[in-house]
């Protein structure tokens, strides 16, 4: 296409925006819970040896080659691979994978959006009876919730990468930060908070086993949104003289500040509410978590505070969830909304149209896929278990795909465009990358032991999810 591609205005803006993407439910509740569960202290020096050492180079290799070939994966596989059938399923795979994750994430956009609106109605004793969450999901008002959802995210990516994408970000990214101080300082305050926050970073170096360094690995690689397609994208709207290294770097340090600021939320929020809580039979799951857990510790907030403040506090907890949700949801949705402009000639508007339809229905598939239409509810089974289509998007796309997407890429980069060309891009907007420590490190781990270590998670992914069986024990 010749007409000129839109740029995000500034680096700040680039990095605020990819930071968005990256912030999202994960790194308020799983994180925290993961972390307090498997060795504090331990578990978050593991997982920031992995941010920097494993996904950092990953990150960079994606901005690169979304910069220099101004496409989305799809475009961006096809221009640098010569065309080859292979590469060309890779760039493929780089497209439908952000589009079945953004139709999770949006079901559980709309469910945060659900609770904010019972919360403000003064519903919390509600919102905290164990039936409410089942009822919540599988009531109409899930499908009213779903439509104000998509016109949010349609409405912000309409408006284009800078007065869109990059507005939202340059909005919801600092607003998020002061709430997420806010309700850090509110929390601290209360009795017995400081049980959870030695639970948090107290190390206990023997509950690393290999299958917690095998899960700290996996988390760090999907909380940066890597393999999504989404850094490939966003690189492909920034200018020349962007420093690619140091932005990359700044997005993972944010991510990673921001889980580790969540931590000193939730564990303490957890403790003050119920200080003989064993941390070990928190649920693993981010959504049971959220939906069901934290609900009944707003309301314990209001023997201190009263009904009417706590239920204010968990109106604000929702709405800083649902920020870090929205800017996740528009950046996943922004790829094949690139690949339509790009590749197949659409304008935005044609293009965003056609998404919330295709993609609109199979979150609506997924949305009654917890009980209101058995088709969807019993889709299918593997592992032993009945599992829902729901289940199925999560466990083929977000769990599984990632780390294959990821290891690809790693091999794209290195053996077919070549090292020297992403070293070329990596200098451009950065004085003295060439012949640096840096560009020694990161070409040596994207060609050896990066794709080695995605490979292994992939396969245990798939024997772990598949065929009931945990590689790393
Ligand atoms: N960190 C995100 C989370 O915690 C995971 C994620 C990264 C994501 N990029 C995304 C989710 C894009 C959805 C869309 O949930």
């Amino acid at each position: 296409m010749s007409a000129q591609r839109e740029h995000f205005s500034s680096r700040i803006g680039f990095i605020l925006a990819a930071a968005g993407s990256a912030v999202g439910i994960g790194n308020l509740v799983g994180f925290p819970v993961n972390a307090a569960k498997n060795g504090g202290g331990a578990f978050l020096l593991i997982y920031a040896i992995f941010v920097f050492l494993v996904c950092l180079p990953v990150m960079m290799a994606e901005m690169a080659i979304g910069r220099k070939t101004e496409k989305e994966p799809v475009g961006a596989y096809k221009a640098l691979g010569g065309g080859g059938m292979n590469w060309n399923i890779a760039g493929l795979l780089g497209v439908l994978t952000p589009f079945m994750i953004a139709v999770f994430y949006m079901v559980l956009t709309v469910w945060i959006f659900a609770y904010i609106a019972i919360t403000l109605s003064g519903n919390l004793s509600y919102l905290a009876s164990p039936a409410s969450f089942g009822e919540i999901i599988n009531s109409s008002y899930i499908f009213g919730a779903m439509i104000i959802v998509a016109a949010i995210v349609n409405f912000i990516l309409a408006a284009g990468v800078k007065d869109g994408i990059e507005k939202a970000a340059k909005t919801l990214m600092p607003t998020l930060f002061i709430m997420l101080v806010v309700l850090v300082i509110f929390v601290l305050t209360r009795d017995n908070a400081l049980a959870g926050v030695s639970f948090f970073l107290i190390p206990e170096f023997d509950k690393i086993t290999p299958s917690v360094v095998n899960s700290a690995l996996s988390q760090a690689f999907f909380s940066l949104s890597l393999g999504m397609g989404i850094l490939i994208t966003y690189g492909s709207y920034i200018n020349r003289s962007t420093d690619i290294v140091n932005s990359a770097k700044l997005v993972a340090i944010t991510d990673t500040a921001v889980a580790f600021t969540a931590g000193l939320m939730i564990l303490p929020a957890v403790f003050s509410f119920n200080p003989q809580v064993n941390p070990q039979e928190l649920s693993d799951s981010s959504v049971s978590l959220i939906f069901t857990f934290l609900p009944k510790i707003f309301l314990a907030l209001q023997t201190s505070i009263g009904y009417f403040a706590a239920s204010g506090v968990a109106a604000f907890f929702f709405i800083l969830v649902f920020f870090a949700a929205i800017t996740s949801l528009v950046s996943i949705i922004e790829v094949p909304v690139s690949y339509l402009v790009t590749e197949k000639g659409k304008t935005r508007k044609k293009a965003l149209a056609t998404l919330m339809m295709t993609g609109g229905l199979l979150a609506l598939f997924a949305t009654v896929s917890f009980g209101m239409v058995g088709f969807f509810t019993e889709f299918t089974s593997y592992a032993g278990g009945t599992r829902s289509f729901f289940d199925v998007i999560y466990d083929i796309f977000y769990d599984t795909i990632l780390p294959l997407n990821g290891l690809l890429l790693c091999l794209f980069v290195s053996y077919r465009w070549k090292k020297h060309n992403l070293s070329e891009e990596l200098a451009t907007g950065r004085e003295g990358y060439k012949g640096s420590f840096a560009e020694k490190y990161i070409n040596f781990s994207l060609s050896t032991f990066i794709p080695v270590i995605l490979l292994g998670i992939f396969l245990n992914t798939v024997a772990v999810k598949f065929f009931g069986i945990n590689i790393f024990g």
